[in-house]
């Protein structure tokens, strides 16, 4: 039996943020109730890759969940709304600092309708302080909240990740509050708002950045290979420094391509395997004796030298290959891994974190799957919901509303976009 069944989530939210997170609760068998503006999720048309068809932005991260259209701009619409809100465990949303207020659904009016109710906010800054009333996507959470500042070199520019933490990090956030709030819900019988902020759950990711910054007020970060100084205040971007209490880099292989390279951890344990391997390949048969590397302490002050003796025997290896060799010798590392690479990874598909789907417009098409895996009730990943494709079904099955009522609501305007606002 799925972990969520009974669920029910009334799911109002957009874009990315949101949707990551009613996915998750999805394929943990929740009833994802998609509700949607009559346009639809902006994203059904943002990048699209076959005309006409919803894009894989969409279709990726709203899976196993029902789509329904209502305009929450026209009073049949809201009660729609309200119908739904009185049989739902959860109502979520990620809209702009004040959309559900100027609609007129504050949280104290949702709660009055629906005491039970957990509601979740994902919002970029938050509903009080100085930055409350601003819009935000990734990257500007990510600017935000001290992951650009601390990614890249030191005399470049700052860069955001590819991992989508401002987005999909906060929806692993807002999942982990909606389920503890849940839980509450069954033993008071009382809902909550459960609010998340982008730059907050920034923040939290960004928490070891803010150890190394208290550090940086009694003196130098010694694994750091970039200068640092007591009293320097920021955290200097540590290029690809293991920022953990072990010395690590990527180190360049063979055939030299833009990703042939491997991420190596030269854990204390581990020196001594490691120099016995390497050395003797790169004419230095001593490596494993030598005062200059023998201790941690050394390895970090000689810490360029080191890298470089790697990256020599690195360069006459391919990345499966290092992968290989140092696994046998318990080195902790990794391949830089290119998309290409992770669609064809045996690993990744026998753990069905790259899955086949088919869809009535696109066709076959392919999510990254699951990552969090329960032995009792494993995900069956379904394709993402057409526009509205689920608006007479839940109507009728969840709100045991008949034709004549769904066909007078729909001539009333309750299902169909509300006119655009003038220029
Ligand atoms: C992502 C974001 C910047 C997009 O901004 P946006 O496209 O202007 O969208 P908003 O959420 O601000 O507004 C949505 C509008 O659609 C309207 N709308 C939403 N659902 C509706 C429905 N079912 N029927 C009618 N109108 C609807 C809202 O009333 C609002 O209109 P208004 O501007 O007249 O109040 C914004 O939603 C945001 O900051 N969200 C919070 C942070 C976040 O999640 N960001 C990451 C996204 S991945």
């Amino acid at each position: 039996m799925e972990a969520l069944k009974g669920i029910r989530i009334l799911d109002m939210s957009h874009v990315q943020a949101g949707p990551t997170c009613s996915q998750l609760l999805a394929w943990m068998g929740a009833d994802v109730i998609k509700f949607e503006n009559p346009a639809g999720d902006a994203t059904r048309g943002q990048l699209r890759d076959v005309p006409h068809v919803d894009s894989l932005y969409f279709t990726m991260l709203n899976c196993n969940k029902r789509s329904i259209t209502v305009n929450m701009k026209s009073a049949q619409g809201k009660q729609v709304f309200v119908d739904l809100l009185k049989r739902c465990d959860i109502i979520m949303e990620n809209f702009g600092p004040g959309v559900l207020d100027r609609l007129g659904f504050t949280w104290e009016t949702i709660h009055e309708l629906n005491p039970r109710i957990v509601m979740g906010s994902i919002k970029g800054f938050g509903s009080s302080g100085p930055y409350a009333d601003f819009k935000a996507y990734e990257n500007v959470a990510q600017a935000m909240g001290g992951s650009m500042s601390t990614t890249g070199v030191p005399n470049g520019r700052p860069f955001v990740t590819g991992a989508q933490i401002g987005d999909s990090g906060t929806g692993l956030h807002l999942a982990i509050g909606l389920l503890a709030a849940l839980h509450q819900r069954d033993r008071t019988g009382e809902g909550q708002y459960v609010e998340v902020a982008m730059m907050d759950g920034i923040m939290n990711l960004c928490r070891v950045k803010f150890r190394d910054h208290q550090r940086l007020t009694r003196g130098p970060l010694p694994e750091f290979s970039v200068p640092t100084h007591k009293g320097m205040g920021d955290v200097p971007r540590g290029g690809n420094d293991s920022g953990g209490g072990q010395l690590g880099n990527a180190i360049r292989c063979n055939p030299g391509g833009t990703n042939d390279f491997i991420y190596v951890v030269v854990q204390e344990a581990v020196w001594d395997a490691l120099a016995k391997r390497v050395g003797p390949e790169v004419g230095m048969p001593d490596l494993a004796t030598d005062p200059k590397f023998a201790t941690i302490d050394s390895r970090r002050r000689h810490q360029s030298s080191m890298w470089e003796i790697l990256g020599e025997f690195a360069l006459k290896h391919d990345k499966r290959e290092l992968m290989r060799i140092f696994n046998e010798l318990n080195v902790p590392c990794g391949p830089v891994m290119g998309t290409e690479d992770l669609a064809h990874d045996e690993h990744v598909r026998g753990r069905e974190m790259w899955v086949e789907l088919d869809h009535p417009q696109r066709g076959k098409w392919w999510n990254v799957g699951m990552p969090i895996k329960l032995s009792a009730s494993p995900a069956r990943i379904e394709r993402s919901p057409l526009l509205g494709e689920h608006t007479d079904e839940v109507l009728k099955q969840v709100l045991g509303y008949d034709d004549a009522k769904i066909a007078s609501l729909r001539q009333a305007g309750a299902f169909a976009a509300p006119p655009k606002k003038a220029a």
